[in-house]
């Protein structure tokens, strides 16, 4: 039997615009402590013209998402031009009020903000076929094996878009300093040697610092590993669409079980940019560990 989180780890809000006339401390200090935010009054209208671009078709071969780059450039699909065009702008409206909640509400965030391309996911998650490292039916905290991020931060918002009433099924599982805790003394000593390697032979795009290296344990681990998957505590938690959701996805363990249609925009910033920069993955595993580890 699963043990239920306390719902607490999901922060229900009901506010109507995108736009936070006041910047919000307090959806900060939740989200600082690895809660997901979750708006269910946030509006995002779908033009009727736009109703045809439901459909996995619209995905080049071999590609999972389609994602809109910094300049508007298209990615992952396949189709006619009329379709490309809307569906750019579709991606491009998500993106512009998400920017618009997450300058508004975090204003401290966006001195030093990265936008990442934005991604619209029109693939079934109950029908992906995948390793278990790449599983994201997994329950996981998000760490990349090519990309060291230095413990910069993930935050992302997502949206359910789903127009046939389909929820987005996620699990939410305990806090990062519980699964660090429970993961770190099983994963293999870093070697500086190694990373150099794999970032000479071009596995990393940069040298894995021992920050990632812990990160990338802790996120195999836990996909690896079948009873915590099972019985560790966690919550299942139905995101309805027009749900916008909010977590800081270094830290928040979350697994995707079902859903259809979702978009999701990606932010990178410093440890420096968080009102409590010492609840971040990096300082709790220099915590847990004694050590710098960038
Ligand atoms: C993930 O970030 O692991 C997947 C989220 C989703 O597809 O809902
Ligand atoms: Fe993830």
């Amino acid at each position: 039997m699963n043990q239920e989180l306390n719902s607490s780890f999901v922060k229900r809000i009901s506010d109507t615009s995108w736009h936070q006339p006041a910047p919000r401390l307090d959806w900060a200090q939740s989200l600082e402590a690895g809660e997901v935010l979750h708006f269910n009054g946030l509006p995002f209208a779908i033009a009727q013209s736009e109703e045809r671009l439901f459909t996995d078709n619209l995905l080049a071969p071999k590609s999972r998402n389609l994602s809109l780059d910094s300049r508007g450039v298209l990615k992952g699909f396949q189709g006619p031009e009329d379709l490309k065009v809307d569906l750019s702008s579709f991606i491009l409206r998500f993106r512009g009020l998400a920017n618009d909640l997450v300058n508004s509400a975090f204003p401290r965030y966006c001195e030093e903000i990265r936008i990442a391309p934005t991604s619209f996911r029109p693939k079934e998650v109950e029908s992906r076929k995948q390793s278990v490292r790449a599983d994201d039916r997994r329950l996981h905290v998000d760490a990349f094996p090519s990309r060291p991020n230095y413990g910069e931060r993930i935050l992302r918002v997502f949206l359910n878009i789903n127009p046939n009433g389909k929820p987005r099924v996620w699990r939410i599982g305990e806090p990062f300093e519980d699964i660090a805790n429970r993961f770190i003394p099983g994963i293999k000593k870093y070697s500086y040697w190694k990373a150099k390697a794999l970032n000479t032979i071009q596995v990393t795009k940069s040298l894995r610092s021992e920050y990632d290296h812990l990160m990338l344990g802790i996120h195999d681990a836990m996909k690896q590993n079948d009873a915590y998957q099972k019985s560790s505590p966690q919550l299942t938690y139905e995101f309805a669409p027009h749900s916008v959701w909010l977590c800081f996805s270094d830290q928040t363990a979350h697994a995707a079980m079902s859903g259809q249609f979702m978009m999701e925009q990606t932010y990178h910033l410093p440890v420096s940019s968080l009102y409590n920069p010492s609840s971040s993955p990096l300082a709790v595993l220099e915590r847990l560990t004694h050590k710098e580890l960038i």
